[in-house]
């Protein structure tokens, strides 16, 4: 359920008007939901329960902390792929909170900050890898827990770049050799070899991976305890999918049935890192129709956000819904996710008299600049604010400065109040990290 709906044709995030928050904090503005956020949290803690897993959520879907606090407060530990992820999940806290490290990239520094810092697992991607955690962890006096990461070489599953399951992709272990890997050490001074992590690609709209990637995943469990391993966590990570579009996304529940027999089969303890499925349909991206224009038979409607605040159209051709934030006259009050389903398929309001197909680009000095094609929307004005849905996960976090663009501000939601949790960039954060600047 998302908190995301129209009343008196004014489209409201929980109990707060959408155009208050434009006018408190200007456009664009990335809008969470924070019952949004915990009902996604809640379906998955509720459909894995029987297993007691251990919740990290991927703090790359949105590395806001306020955001990341709120779920830490309800149970959730948090999966980062960096040194700067792992600095995120600690100022998010809550103290203690479970920490896993993946990402095939790992230098000697964010290992041993990892190590200070108490990591609870390291996800490792290679062979070369492991042998420098075990060293730097023995170094130190330590044993470093770690899973070993595997490319359980699964068919292609979703768009080539998130796919990570594939054979011949960065991520992971070869399935092939990975216990010629394990083999070389048991038994290192340096290294707890207690787990075993895969994640499969992202976003996964079908259970079936799950199944087979869990089926072999408990086939390595076993051989891998053989060896003299004493495996006890099974990490599936994360790629759960959401509806973009309507309903395409399967509910956490059915995610579940697919990988809980295999837990129950492997006898370790459960780790998820969902991002996506608990941020992604808790934001919008809010912005305002600057100026209209028609080119070679195109209309195009112009608005302040751009490919620098979500890059997903750009770079993976993603759909994302766009609907106004006020209603054309005459419509019914409804849910936002009915509303704003204006793809081909099954949508009420894509022959609605007066629609007409536009292109919803941003200022940015690219062709590729647009957040959504060819679709039909009801007549805009300049001034009029637009809402991007399903902009939670992977928007801001993917937000970068190109062509000098202040990032958006972040404000989040909470029943009738809203608060800013991230200020809109200045000029001045522009050019704050070139040294003596100042002329
Ligand atoms: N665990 C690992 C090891 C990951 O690499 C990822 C995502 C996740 C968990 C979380 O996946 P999620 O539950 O959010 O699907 N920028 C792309 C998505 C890239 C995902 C990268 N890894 C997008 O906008 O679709």
């Amino acid at each position: 359920m998302d908190h995301f709906h129209y009343r008196g044709g004014v489209l409201h995030c929980e109990d707060v008007p959408v155009p208050a928050v434009a006018a408190a904090y200007g456009t664009p503005v990335f809008v969470y939901s924070s019952a949004t956020l915990l009902h996604h949290l809640g379906e998955i803690q509720k459909a894995f329960a029987p297993a007691n897993p251990i919740i990290c959520y991927s703090i790359k879907a949105n590395g806001n902390i306020h955001l990341a606090r709120l779920m830490g407060q309800h149970g959730a530990g948090f999966d980062v792929t960096s040194g700067g992820e792992f600095y995120r999940a600690l100022q998010a806290g809550p103290k203690g909170a479970k920490v896993v490290f993946a990402g095939v990239g790992k230098t000697d520094t964010e290992i041993m900050f990892a190590l200070e810092n108490d990591v609870f697992l390291f996800d490792v991607e290679s062979e070369e890898e492991l042998h420098t955690i075990g060293k730097i962890a023995a170094g130190m006096g330590r044993k470093a827990p770690v899973a070993l990461r595997v490319n359980p070489d699964l068919p292609p599953k979703t768009h080539v770049k998130t796919d990570t399951s594939v054979k011949g992709v960065k991520f992971g272990l070869d399935i092939d050799t990975i216990l010629e890997v394990t083999a070389k050490v048991v038994n290192h001074p340096g290294l707890n070899v207690c787990g075993l992590h895969m994640h499969l690609g992202s976003p996964i709209l079908s259970a079936e991976p799950y199944k087979q990637g869990g089926a072999k995943g408990v086939r390595l469990v076993h051989e891998m305890r053989k060896q003299g391993h004493n495996i006890t966590l099974l990490n599936m990570g994360g790629g759960f999918g959401i509806n973009y579009r309507l309903d395409e996304a399967k509910p956490a529940s059915v995610f579940a049935e697919a990988i809980l027999p295999a837990v129950k089969e492997s006898g370790c303890q459960l780790i998820l890192e969902p991002g996506r499925f608990i941020v992604g349909n808790a934001g919008i991206l809010v912005s305002t129709v600057l100026f209209r224009k028609e080119t070679g038979g195109k209309k195009h409607v112009i608005q302040d956000a751009a490919m620098n605040d979500l890059i997903r159209p750009t770079l993976y051709s993603s759909y994302h819904r766009v609907w106004p934030v006020q209603l054309p006259d005459g419509l019914p009050d409804r849910p936002a996710v009915d509303m704003s389903v204006n793809t081909d398929v099954g949508n009420p309001f894509v022959d609605m008299p007066g629609t007409i197909r536009q292109e919803v680009v941003g200022p940015v000095c690219e062709s590729g600049d647009f957040l959504a094609k060819d679709r039909p929307l009801p007549p805009l004005t300049r001034g009029d604010l637009l809402a991007v849905f399903s902009a939670g996960a992977y928007g801001m976090s993917m937000a970068s400065n190109y062509n000098a663009r202040c990032r958006a501000a972040e404000v989040l939601v909470t029943g009738g109040t809203h608060r800013l949790i991230r200020r809109r960039e200045t000029f001045a954060d522009l050019v704050a990290c070139e040294v003596d600047c100042s002329g």
